[in-house]
């Protein structure tokens, strides 16, 4: 079989890993790996290159994607989409394996419901692809970000001070409420709960009262605060509680840190995964399909499931965030 492989949207830590394993799969079974460049632009345009062995050598543990991505959904471009149809005709390929998020897939699925095979690996950050259970990239920006975290807490307690960080996340929580919890948080502002400041404010200075002299708020850049009249989420909740408490507030926005770097181990395990489960629904013939892996386990999941629109932090999450922190 030929395979086309593409990975689009934002980058994380993994998305090597995962080229890596569906190109030594490949290599097992003698069938070839086209990596299109840019996403579904590289496929759209016809960019893309025969992936050997040799090419996936020591990119395990690097950051970044060896294949190069790109924001770009072929039915929202002119001739796009007749272009992807196209380039699958001319390079005589038998099946797409894409590695993205809910925009790169959300464009997959469309192609698949023009009869396109191919194979979903959901990877962001954000972590909220519908249908898994896991994406690629998550963890590690997780340990990226409570670590960067930890640090701002040291800082912010040898000064007395008040400190804010944002963490990227536009429309869901997963990431502040997993670094904030693993850092001790004390305070989360998210997009799935309205942030009240005046509730905490209040909050922090009964914590100051008793005898805290430092508190740590952590807010999603898509926190759910209103009007923000182009200011960024953090800026909004740092000026906001400055205001009200009279505290020495610090702001750090974390930023596309959280999206480089190399992936921790669980990232290339999950990404191992996910290649080898992809290569074995394509071997299958298991098409318009989203695999849905842990570091041991996987299922394949209609890729349908994307079109439900991110996933929600569960109820249970954020129980215990209740329990943990002031939203
Ligand atoms: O990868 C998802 C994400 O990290 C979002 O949380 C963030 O808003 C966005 O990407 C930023 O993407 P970029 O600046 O690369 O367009």
């Amino acid at each position: 079989m030929r395979i086309g492989v593409l990975t689009g949207g934002g980058d994380c830590p993994g998305l090597n890993a995962a080229i890596r394993a569906i190109v030594l799969c490949a290599q097992n079974s003698g069938d070839q790996i086209v990596g299109f460049h840019h996403g579904w632009r590289g496929v759209a345009q016809g960019d893309g290159a025969i992936l050997s062995e040799a090419d996936t050598k020591g990119i395990m543990q690097t950051g970044g994607t060896i294949l190069r991505t790109a924001l770009f959904h072929p039915d929202k471009h002119e001739g796009g989409t007749e272009a992807v149809l196209a380039t699958f005709e001319r390079e005589r390929l038998d099946a797409f394996v894409v590695i993205g998020g809910d925009g790169t897939l959300g464009a997959a699925l469309k192609l698949s419901q023009r009869g396109v095979p191919l194979v979903g690996i959901a990877k962001t950050i954000d972590h909220d692809v519908s249908g898994t259970h896991r994406c690629i990239g998550f963890d590690t920006a997780v340990a990226t970000a409570a670590e960067a975290i930890d640090r701002v807490q040291t800082t912010g307690e040898s000064h007395d001070r008040l400190m804010v960080v944002e963490v990227m996340g536009r429309t869901s929580g997963w990431l502040a409420v997993c670094a904030g919890l693993a850092a001790g948080a004390n305070a989360l502002c998210l997009p799935e709960i309205p942030v009240d400041l005046d509730r905490l404010a209040k909050a922090i200075a009964q914590r100051h009262d008793s005898g805290s002299t430092s508190s740590v708020v952590v807010v999603a850049e898509g926190a759910q605060l209103g009007q923000s009249n182009g200011r960024s989420a953090g800026s909004i909740v740092a000026d906001g509680l400055q205001k009200r408490t009279g505290y020495d507030t610090r702001l750090t926005v974390l930023g596309h840190i959280q999206r480089g770097g190399p992936p921790i181990p669980s990232d290339r395990l999950l990404a191992s995964n996910c290649g080898v489960a992809a290569m074995q629904a394509v071997r299958s013939g298991a098409f318009a399909t989203l695999v849905d892996a842990d570091d041991t386990t996987t299922d394949l999941v209609p890729l349908n499931f994307v079109a439900l629109g991110p996933r929600p932090v569960p109820a249970e999450l954020l129980a215990i965030a209740r329990e943990l922190t002031v939203q």
